[in-house]
């Protein structure tokens, strides 16, 4: 019997379900390898751009082709070409493992295909995310009420939050009036420190209150945002006639994973009514070990917060959880609704139309993947797995202080460690950036890691990210062997 997953498509239809089954059966197989064998892949895939469009037809098929044919194009043309953010030698930005379970819910949520507009249209889907992201307020110990959406990524998480940071000021009428072409309009602001996230700025120009309105402050020397200096820039825009909005706290920056002192920004926005939104993107997976749970700190005070499980929580890329204190200036902020979209299935409470809470219509049956993480793995080996992520970096941390050539260039609260080479006389600044960028590319190139970098202090800084799922105690003594090596073969 010839295998039909090697024939075309059918003359209408989907494809068959029977060739459906033997092409899943083979995906499965495809998927559980490529687990297995991820660390023997280039982590940084090597390839020159231009490689995949210049080795795929510039034009689609006429006629469909066999699902085998372009099976076998994905391992020929597209694996080379992936940089394998599976690989627990990937120690680049911020890991995101997909997990198992995780990978398992994306499928099973392809396979429903919901749209999770209104509650009528995915009743599942909406009920689901609520008690999901309820569980999840719940593992990191924020209080109730919190309410909770998931969007697709925390730059939109954020970029809503301000939106509704905005609507808060509902005197200015910006839903209604827009603001151009009102000169009776004060400028708005918004503070962050100056290791926020870009996200935040973007987030600013998209909402009008321009580059200019969002003010940096300064940090301390743990890269952490100065309360006194925010009170400062507060008192002194509020003397320009500037209308302070909102200020962004974060709990678990990108550069160096620091914690904001986010109840004494708490008291200053309770103190001049300012919305505050706490960006754990990051951090606020590691409150689920309760030793860590004081990154959270002061966020039970937030408007809103975002936390993004794709980044530490082990579920496939995207899912962000927004959660919010005053759901109802959030869906002020958002909320259309044309006739055909119209409904009386139930209060806001029972039957929230997740359409309501951003700017998407349509929406994923994205809880379905965490919710499968979360029993999976349950709180207890979630917080197992991000106490050993903390244990690498501080594994690395200990060895770089005590090394000769290398030294930390920032506390290492969480799995992220910051550091450079600086061998005893070398001090030329130039020098020590060029040495550190050569060690980066060193490393990368020799497939087994991939390794980022950021400027502290205007410095450049090697970033060394444990979180991905597949790290053991062995992947942090490779990495410590790497730098070792690649100082010797560049120094
Ligand atoms: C602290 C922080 N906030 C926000 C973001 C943006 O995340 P996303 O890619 O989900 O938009 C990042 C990305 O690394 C981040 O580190």
């Amino acid at each position: 019997m010839t295998d039909r997953i090697d024939a075309g498509a059918p003359p209408a239809g989907d494809m068959d379900p029977e060739v459906y089954r033997q092409a899943a059966h083979q995906v499965a197989d495809w998927t559980a390898d490529y687990l297995r064998d991820v660390e023997r892949l280039p982590v940084l895939s090597p390839v020159e751009p231009g490689t995949v469009r210049n080795a795929l037809p510039a034009s689609p098929p006429g006629t469909g082709e066999s699902i085998s044919t372009v099976l076998a194009d994905i391992d020929r043309l597209l694996i080379p070409a992936t940089t394998h953010w599976q690989s627990p030698g990937f120690m680049a930005y911020f890991a995101s493992s997909g997990s198992g379970p995780g990978i398992l819910g994306e499928t099973v949520a392809s396979a429903l295909n919901v749209n999770a507009m209104l509650w009528r249209t995915a009743p599942a889907a909406t009920e689901l995310e609520q008690v999901t992201l309820d569980w999840l307020r719940q593992m990191v110990g924020l209080p109730q009420p919190l309410f909770g959406v998931i969007n697709d990524t925390a730059s939109s998480s954020t970029l809503y939050a301000l939106a509704a940071a905005r609507e808060a000021q509902s005197d200015l009428r910006i839903r209604e009036l827009g603001m151009a072409g009102r000169p009776e309009l004060p400028r708005l602001r918004m503070y962050a420190s100056a290791e926020a996230h870009s996200s935040v700025e973007k987030a600013g120009i998209v909402l009008g209150f321009g580059k200019d309105g969002l003010r940096r402050i300064p940090v301390d020397e743990r890269f952490r945002m100065d309360p006194v200096a925010l009170r400062q820039a507060i008192r002194e825009d509020v003397a320009a006639g500037i209308r302070p909005v909102a200020v962004i706290a974060t709990a678990g920056t990108t550069s160096t994973t620091s914690v904001d002192p986010i109840p004494a920004i708490a008291a200053l926005c309770e103190q001049h009514g300012l919305w505050l939104h706490v960006d754990a993107a990051y951090g606020g997976a590691a409150a689920i070990a309760p030793e860590l749970r004081w990154v959270l700190d002061g966020a039970e005070r937030a408007d809103s917060i975002v936390l993004n499980p794709h980044k530490w929580l082990f579920t496939p890329i995207d899912c962000s959880v927004l959660w919010t204190r005053q759901p109802g200036v959030l869906r002020d902020a958002f909320s259309i609704v044309p006739e055909y979209l119209t409904t009386t299935d139930g209060s806001e409470l029972d039957a929230p139309n997740l359409m309501d809470y951003g700017t998407s219509l349509g929406r994923r049956m994205r809880a379905l993947k965490l919710w499968m993480v979360i029993r999976y793995f349950g709180a207890d080996g979630l917080a197992q797995r991000i106490r050993e992520h903390c244990e690498y970096a501080s594994m690395l941390a200990r060895w770089v202080e005590d090394e000769r050539d290398f030294e930390l260039l920032a506390p290492a609260p969480l799995s992220v460690v910051c550091l450079r080479a600086h061998p005893p006389g070398l001090d030329d600044p130039g020098t020590l950036d060029t040495l550190n960028q050569r060690i980066v590319e060193r490393i990368n190139s020799g497939g087994h890691y991939f390794l980022s970098h950021t400027k502290l202090r205007g410095e450049y800084a090697i970033r060394v990210a444990f979180g991905n799922l597949r790290q053991e105690q062995r992947h942090a003594r490779g990495v410590i062997a790497a730098l070792r090596g690649a100082i010797d073969d560049v120094g």
